[in-house]
């Protein structure tokens, strides 16, 4: 059977830790796709510029529409970011046919509603691992994993700069600027740091998590959003004096008045198991009625950490096609026809 040829919008960090884990990997991922997955095509900004994995075999062009109307391009993974151009791009891979696999949160948790129905509407299956909690599959654990249960929570740390900085702010006593210089430059923040910092980041993942897992549309302007600006040293030592560690937590409940989604930082008891997730790591907890607690741990960001939530995406998709093409998984957050009657209220 031929290889599923893959377009990449975007071949920076994760765009090349995709390439890397394809390349390096092929065999394992063709035994559990059932054939090989072939990146073929890239739109980079900058074709000259040197790169962190091979490009041997990628056809280069700084003009992502080239991508995305290529015919020889099965799936389009976007990985550039942002609302536009990557809106406008994924609705014009869907509207070609392509499967989609992102990584942009921002993006799902913003123009989901639309994407999901245009995907829908025209048969093709949007993914979207990558986008919460870099590596750790806590999108196909909520979606598919727990199926069987009726959710009651989801929270977790969903944002690792926020994580980093309270952590070294406890154990370093660190400056909190000193502590975001330090993550920025290891890579971890986001390009403009405010969306870690004040929880834009983390209410985009909390809106995706919250559609999983409680079936509503995504409703980003419904999260109650605070970050971690007015945490001090001292509201860190304190708070660890008297027993507690300060985590910036993502929240989706279920209450008797609906579903709460807020984001803030939060005092957790030093003896939970999630106060226990310190630096770069993410953790989500998900509790059911079935299944009891389970708690999700991992890198939630990073280049290998990322490539292997997009790559497990183009697994998926590449399984989906080769067992039957008429009969594919959506990769919804949510069922359009079938929405729970639950309503986002306000904090
Ligand atoms: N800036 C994000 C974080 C990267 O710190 O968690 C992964 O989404």
């Amino acid at each position: 059977m031929r290889p599923v040829r893959v377009g990449l919008l975007g071949l920076g960090t994760v765009g090349c830790g995709t390439v890397d884990v394809l390349r390096r990997n092929r065999e394992e991922i063709i035994r559990r796709a059932g054939r090989a997955i072939e990146p073929v095509a890239a739109a980079v900004r900058d074709p000259a510029r040197p790169r962190s994995c091979p490009v041997d075999g990628l056809r280069l062009t700084t003009r992502p529409e080239e991508v995305v109307a290529d015919p020889a391009v099965d799936i389009v993974v976007e990985l550039i970011g942002g609302l536009e151009p990557a809106r406008s791009l994924v609705l014009a891979a869907i509207e070609r046919g392509r499967h989609v696999v992102t990584a942009n949160k921002a993006l799902i948790a913003h123009h989901g509603n639309e994407i999901f129905a245009a995907a829908h509407e025209r048969g093709v299956m949007v993914a979207f691992e990558a986008a919460v909690a870099g590596g750790i599959p806590v999108i196909k654990a909520v979606r598919e994993g727990l199926a069987g249960n009726c959710l009651r929570q989801v929270a977790g740390i969903i944002n690792g700069t926020c994580n980093y900085i309270l952590t070294a702010m406890r154990e370093e006593g660190a400056e909190f600027e000193a502590v975001l210089a330090e993550a920025q430059r290891l890579g971890y923040a986001e390009a403009d740091p405010s969306f870690d910092i004040d929880g834009i980041d983390a209410a985009h993942k909390l809106t995706i998590l919250g559609s999983l897992a409680f079936g509503i549309p995504l409703q980003y302007e419904r999260v109650h959003v605070e970050g971690i600006r007015g945490v001090s040293r001292a509201d860190v030592a304190f708070a660890a004096e008297l027993g507690y560690r300060i985590k910036h937590l993502g929240i989706a409940r279920r209450t008797g008045r609906g579903v709460e989604l807020r984001v803030h930082p939060t005092l957790v008891p030093a003896r939970e198991l999630i106060a226990s997730v310190d630096g770069v790591m993410n953790a989500v907890l998900v509790e059911g009625d079935a299944v009891g607690t389970t708690l999700f741990y991992g890198a939630g960001a990073g280049a290998d950490p990322t490539a292997s939530a997009v790559v497990a995406d183009l697994v998926d998709v590449t399984r989906a096609l080769t067992a039957d093409p008429g009969n594919r998984v959506p990769h919804l957050a949510f069922q359009p026809d079938a929405l729970a009657d639950l309503a986002v209220v306000p904090m």
